[in-house]
């Protein structure tokens, strides 16, 4: 990571460039392109882009939240009776309709870009690097869902029908592609969305919902409240009306929410604790570039995110190997999005008791190869950690930190890394570097995990290409891909629907 991808200008195309090109898109799908960090021009717009997250921080936000606020249980009842109300209308528009709106939401955002990334760097400390293709990713859904939208119709005998309510409960780590990944498919779908911002990030969200509303959606079939997530959370969740709930989160939360209500119809995607394995046969550099990527990307604040590099037969004792990955962690840039030099960011609040305990505890026979330091007052600035020695079966090994600190286990061979891989009890992301083929399909046979990368980082998942979502306790309730070929039919209710004419 030794550039700072930046984004580009030239994407920042006037609205009537940008009107048609995803419109006449709706035979083939094709990823948007990150901004290129080769143009000169780019830089400008990259450093507008830390002066605005400086402006925000210092500041605040240009907008207020005030209108979306939700105080009481009667005025979340209005909200749920205004989405049943308006579902039959959403429901009668054609699926052109549905999916002429959405390609538009992706030509809002497309053009929101710098005004995307200004709020999410000031929100969740997320570098520019981070940022731009989270924002491809969440045209990506719009585009992507608008064409599956098209292709609900053609499941005869079965007929999808839409689910009237569909609450959104994203979190903030990804601000803004989860958040508005969901809520696209759920009105691809049909549905009616009801989104309801992580605590950390309602701004970003907010720009997400006058994105819809800018494209086309209804205020009714897209309802964005800002509640405390206490009486009315629950309120909210415990609510006949509302048909399914698609929550990104950790597993405490996905419990809790079945906890308030056992019968929700829950879509969750949770916790991961992944490894990426590096064999003896791999290509070292490409190994650790994209391990640190993995790893320390927005702080380790990914489901996806790498937390244990198992390094496998030569490879757990070459020291060349470990010489370059020291290198590259320790020669992270740390500090705020606000300067475009930094390469990793602040994590979102001061740690909790559990990411304490893993910056700063280690468990018998683990040494400090790097130390985490905090680096300022606010509690929230650390260098990277990396830990060695971690053992099968510790806590380090089955604990998710979601933070910046790696650790490095030595397995004598690929079945025993793949074992220790699978030993925890998350299945979400998995990657393995290694040149040999044998290798490759042992791991591909025996890995347990949603998602799985083979001489590639393990984070970033693509739309369409990488579909995103995990196995065993990573998935809680109804486990489907988003930004898969299966993600809108799972949102409906099949019926077959067979007339005698
Ligand atoms: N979809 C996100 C990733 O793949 C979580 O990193």
């Amino acid at each position: 990571r030794n550039t700072l991808p930046v984004p580009n200008r030239q994407q920042d195309r006037t609205a009537e460039e940008h009107a048609s090109p995803s419109l006449h898109n709706h035979g083939t799908f094709t990823n948007t392109p990150d901004s290129d960090p080769s143009l000169a021009a780019n830089r400008l717009w990259a450093q507008e882009i830390a002066d605005q997250i400086r402006a925000i921080r210092e500041y605040g936000p240009y907008t207020s939240l005030e209108p979306y606020q939700i105080q009481t249980h009667t005025q979340l009842n209005e909200v749920l009776a205004r989405a049943q109300q308006a579902a039959g209308t959403w429901q009668a528009k054609s699926l052109q309709e549905r999916a002429e709106i959405l390609h538009r939401v992706g030509d809002e955002l497309a053009r929101m870009r710098g005004k995307l990334a200004a709020i999410m760097g000031a929100e969740t400390g997320k570098t520019l690097d981070q940022s731009d293709p989270e924002i491809s990713e969440a045209i990506d859904f719009a585009h992507y869902y608008a064409q599956q939208a098209l292709g609900l119709g053609d499941h005869a005998p079965v007929v999808p029908l839409p689910r009237d309510i569909t609450v959104i409960a994203p979190p903030w780590n990804f601000p803004l592609a989860i958040p508005a990944g969901s809520t696209l498919a759920a009105l691809a779908a049909g549905s009616c969305a009801i989104l309801k911002p992580a605590p950390q990030s309602p701004y970003t969200a907010e720009l997400i919902a006058q994105a819809c509303w800018a494209a086309g959606v209804p205020k009714e079939v897209l309802q964005f409240v800002h509640l405390d997530e206490g009486e009315l959370g629950a309120q909210l969740l415990s609510d006949p009306r509302v048909d399914q709930v698609i929550l990104t989160g950790g597993l405490e939360t996905a419990e809790l929410f079945l906890e308030l209500n056992p019968d929700m119809r829950l879509f969750a995607e949770t916790s991961g604790k992944n490894a990426l394995i590096i064999t003896d046969s791999a290509d070292y550099d490409e190994a650790v570039k994209d391990l640190v990527a993995s790893a320390y990307g927005h702080a380790g604040q990914k489901c996806s995110a790498a937390s244990l590099a198992i390094l496998v037969g030569t490879a757990a004792t070459s020291q060349r190997l470990r010489d370059k990955i020291v290198d590259a962690v320790s020669s992270l840039v740390c500090g705020y999005p606000d300067d475009l030099a930094t390469q990793m960011g602040p994590v979102v609040e001061v740690p909790g008791e559990k990411l304490r305990k893993g910056l700063t505890q280690l468990e018998p026979g683990q040494q400090w190869v790097l130390k985490p330091q905090q680096l300022d007052d606010s509690g929230k600035l650390f260098t990277p950690g990396l830990r060695a020695g971690v053992k099968p079966g510790s806590e380090f090994h089955l604990t998710e930190y979601f933070g910046p600190v790696l650790g490095i286990m030595q397995a004598p061979d690929l079945a025993t890394a793949v074992a220790w891989a699978n030993q925890v009890e998350f299945g979400l992301t998995a990657g393995l570097h290694s040149l040999n083929p044998s290798e490759i399909n042992y791991f591909q046979r025996h890995i347990q995990a949603g998602n799985v990368y083979i001489n590639r980082g393990i984070t970033g998942a693509i739309v369409q290409r990488q579909p995103f979502g995990g196995w065993k306790a990573s998935a809680v309730g109804a486990g489907a891909k988003a930004g898969g070929p299966n993600y809108l039919l799972s949102l409906t209710s099949w019926r077959d629907d067979y007339t005698v004419a």
